[in-house]
Order: structure tokens, then sequence, then C-alpha cells
């Protein structure tokens, strides 16, 4: 592939690390958080059930903050022009269009979230 194409598709790839994001408590139920790791804003949010997702802030469409969105059942639809993205795999089903997205746990009661390592 030549790097004009992996520029369009997708970064490099980098080794992954654990980043230590914030306590659990930063991200209240049923609520999304916008954290600036290094060089990109990432959504965190966290389910009424308790389970947490991490995707790029950034809607696919045309930048609108997803951690300002409307959290669903597995889904969050954007506040700008409502494009729902599918927070397992960051996919907008609709638009053929996806957000990416990191693994992402708790450890000892923080958020823990996988990012590509810094060059
Ligand atoms: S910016 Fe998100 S739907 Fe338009």
């Amino acid at each position: 592939m030549s790097s004009a194409a992996l520029a369009m598709n997708e970064e490099p790839q980098r080794a992954m690390r654990w980043v230590d994001l914030a306590p659990l408590e930063a991200v209240p139920l049923g609520q999304g958080r916008a954290f600036v790791l290094d060089d990109r804003t990432i959504a965190v949010f966290r389910q009424r059930d308790g389970r947490l997702y991490a995707c790029d802030n950034q809607c696919p469409h045309r930048g609108g903050p997803l951690s300002e969105g409307i959290l669903g059942a597995g889904t969050v639809i954007c506040p700008l022009h409502s494009w729902k993205i599918r927070l397992e795999d960051g996919h907008c089903a609709a638009e053929n269009a996806s957000v990416r997205v990191y693994p992402i746990t708790t450890v000892e009661g923080r958020i823990v979230v996988q990012m590509p390592g810094v060059d």
C-alpha cells in the first residue's frame, strides 16, 4: 500500500499501550466524557449497566463531539446530525462510515484504555 493510500485509510501501525485515564467516577453512568490523550481526543462512555466504551470523539460525518451525544444500548447518537454509531466497533450502518474504537477496562477503580504508542 502506498503511503498516500495508507494516510487516507488508517494511521500506521504503532505499538499499543494501556493508559490510565481517570477514576471511574469521572464518567457518570449513562453519559460520555471527552479526554485528550497525546494527539487525539477520545470519547469514553459508561452505560447504565456499567459497560465502558471508548472511541475517537470526532464524528465521522462532520466532526461532531460524540462524547456529548445521546448514549443508548451500545450506541451513541451524534449531537449534530444524529448519526447513530455502534460503540462496539464504531460503525455507523446507515451511512457506511466508522469511527475508531479502543479497548477499555477498569483496574482498581480507574479507567484504562489501550492506545497507540508514541513513536
Ligand atoms: S457531525 Fe455527527 S452526524 Fe453530523
